[in-house]
């Protein structure tokens, strides 16, 4: 039953992105509005979250279905109580040609500087901190917690003292929001070897009171570089189906990326599925249904080919999906009035 899977579009199944907790000590404007996101809103409780051995077990039958990356995502994931036990389980997966995984994690760099040597040390090979300003008064009205960027700041340090190979800084730029910071933002980073990437506001999810007025798009922002005095040159892309397109500083030095799902869809070569909290399975970032992985674990749990039933169920699942929805985004939103799952719950 394993092997490669293709989807109705003819796209493989290469990254997995795990939501570990639906929670999170931020409530970022454009993600967890605090209006919505309050002390009463439903989240998971303990016993409905896959447990590290579920997430594991899924994750191989993943891998063995040709998934090379995974990546942990909340919520926060760093407030999922001892994820380092399960970075390390998952750091032991080996392909079946013999290799470890892609493995790695967004973070709102919070607890960064507590947790950054000990992430390291379980086997996190890369990490990408999301940042949307330096200026902290901008900083704080956009995480909406009074969050210090002093505080990120150091983690990220904390971050590079650790030894990751690579650290990628995300920024979600809305326009009158935080767009006085995207030359800040260069400026700093330029020099640090991390990768500072700018991604467009997305309509995901149905709190965020999306406008694609609020969009700052990526050919607006590569003039307003070019015209700052900072000219970029593009660089191939690593792989197929990335979210971002990447590029350079003309005078060699750090990489930037563009990931705009709103001005360049990518879904042609969009190759992640999503695992919830819960274990359900999403196939798109915008999906309204998933598929209850969790129940097919337990349910078959004493049975001796367990796995194969399972793996069998995700190739169908994979087999049937037709998703696209940021090329179809406009006729979607006039058409449409389904109910969106939420970034804090599906995992970006
Ligand atoms: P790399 O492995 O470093 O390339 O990371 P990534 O870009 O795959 O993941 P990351 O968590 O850094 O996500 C960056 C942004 O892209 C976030 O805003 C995600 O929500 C968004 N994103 C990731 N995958 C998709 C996708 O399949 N579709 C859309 N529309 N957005 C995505
Ligand atoms: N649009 C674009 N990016 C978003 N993120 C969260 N919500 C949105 C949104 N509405 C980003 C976070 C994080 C990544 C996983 O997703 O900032 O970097
Ligand atoms: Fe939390 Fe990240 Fe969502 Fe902000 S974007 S509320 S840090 S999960
Ligand atoms: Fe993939 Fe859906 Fe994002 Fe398109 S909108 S790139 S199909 S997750």
């Amino acid at each position: 039953s394993a092997g490669n899977l293709s989807d109705r579009f003819n796209r493989s199944l290469h990254d997995l992105r795990i939501s570990v907790t639906d929670r999170c000590n931020f409530r970022c404007t454009y993600c967890m509005p605090k209006e919505i996101f309050t002390k009463d809103y439903p989240y998971l409780s303990q016993n409905e979250l896959l447990s590290f051995e579920e997430i594991t077990r899924l994750a191989k039958i993943f891998v063995l279905h040709g998934v090379r990356k995974i990546r942990l995502t909340g919520g926060e994931p760093l407030l999922r109580k001892n994820i380092e036990d399960l970075i390390a389980m998952l750091a032991d997966i080996r392909t079946p040609e013999g290799h470890a995984l892609d493995l790695t994690l967004t973070t709102n760099g919070s607890l960064l500087r507590k947790k950054a040597s000990a992430l390291r040390a379980a086997g996190l090979k890369r990490l990408t901190v999301s940042l949307d300003a330096l200026d902290d008064p901008i900083f704080k009205s956009m995480n909406d917690v009074d969050f210090p960027v002093g505080d990120v700041l150091d983690g990220i340090q904390a971050a590079s003292n650790a030894g990751f190979d690579q650290i990628k800084i995300n920024m979600v730029v809305k326009r009158g929001v935080n767009d006085h910071e995207i030359i800040p933002m260069v400026k700093y980073f330029k020099n640090t070897g991390h990768t500072l990437r700018f991604i467009e506001f997305m309509d995901v999810g149905d709190s965020n009171a999306w406008q694609a007025h609020d969009v700052m798009r990526t050919d607006d922002i590569i003039t307003l570089l070019d015209a700052a005095g900072f000219p970029l040159v593009p660089l191939p892309a690593q792989q197929l189906g990335e979210t971002a397109q990447r590029f350079q500083h003309q005078d060699g030095s750090a990489e930037l990326g563009f990931i705009s799902s709103v001005s360049h869809a990518f879904c042609r070569d969009c190759n992640r599925a999503r695992l919830s909290t819960q274990g359900m399975l999403y196939t798109c970032l915008f999906a309204s249904e998933g598929h209850d992985l969790r129940e097919h674990l337990r349910s078959t749990a004493n049975t001796v080919n367990a796995d194969e039933i399972v793996a069998n169920i995700i190739r169908g699942i994979w087999e049937d999906r037709g998703d696209r929805y940021s090329e179809l985004r406009d006729i979607e939103r006039r058409a449409s009035h389904r109910k969106k799952i939420e970034m804090s719950y599906i995992g970006g």
